[in-house]
């Protein structure tokens, strides 16, 4: 299958997010508004487990959303009280994401490219790395993310638990463990496991890794 070229993929990013509505956008686009509206649910659920289930007004966690499309778990986690940033290569969903106001800071930038003046408590990247087909890029992506986690920080990525890589589309390309573990543990990030969205049949879930050196 001849993959997207990064202009290709670009231009189909705008496109997707100013035609699909608010789920649809960045979720899954073979369900309906509906469906993805449980998926989020679930993956917010997940993400929570991760982040913990604390607030502190005085000193709010640092997270960073990668690729945070139209922005839903975004703002979720501002609500939770948390101080978020949230960056996506597509102009077109970083708009909408301004127009819903509010705390987090939206930028346009890819994940490579982010830089940060603070480290974050927890990045994480909810299925994004997939749809970054080109393996240095992709190699670029999971580093910057990787340098930006505090000391005893967070890395959370979406993407399938299997060895192997699997071309799911022209804009689909899964990565396994044997991809991010080995290339983390060389970034100082130790690797704390996988777990699946058990939703559907989806072969995705979060991979967790925490800065220890
Ligand atoms: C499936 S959507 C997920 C969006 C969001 N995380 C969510 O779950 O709603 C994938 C997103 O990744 C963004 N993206 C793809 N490649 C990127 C890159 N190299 N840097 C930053 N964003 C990228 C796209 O613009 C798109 O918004």
């Amino acid at each position: 299958m001849t993959l997207l070229t990064e202009a290709e993929a670009s231009a189909y990013w705008n496109e997707r997010h100013q035609r699909e509505g608010d789920l649809r956008s960045g979720g899954d686009i073979t369900f309906d508004e509906a469906t993805n509206r449980m998926f989020y649910t679930r993956r917010l659920a997940m993400l929570l487990d991760i982040v913990g289930m604390q607030a502190n007004p005085v000193a709010p966690l640092y997270l960073l959303d990668a690729g945070c499309g139209k922005g839903w778990f975004t703002r979720e986690l501002a609500q939770f009280g948390h101080q978020v940033d949230g960056i996506d290569g597509s102009e077109a969903a970083i708009e909408q994401c301004r127009v819903h106001g509010g705390s987090p800071r939206y930028h346009k930038s890819s994940l490579s490219g982010w830089r940060s003046p603070r480290l974050y408590d927890v990045v994480f990247s909810v299925d994004v790395l997939f749809h970054i087909l080109d393996d240095a890029e992709w190699e670029r992506s999971v580093r910057n993310l990787a340098s930006l986690v505090r000391l005893s920080g967070k890395l959370v990525i979406g993407d399938w638990g299997e060895d192997g890589d699997r071309v799911y589309s022209n804009y689909q390309v899964v990565r396994g463990r044997q991809r991010y573990l080995p290339l983390l543990r060389a970034c100082g990030l130790r690797f704390d496991g996988w777990q699946s969205y058990r939703f559907r049949r989806s072969p995705i879930g979060l991979y967790t890794f925490t800065r220890t050196g």
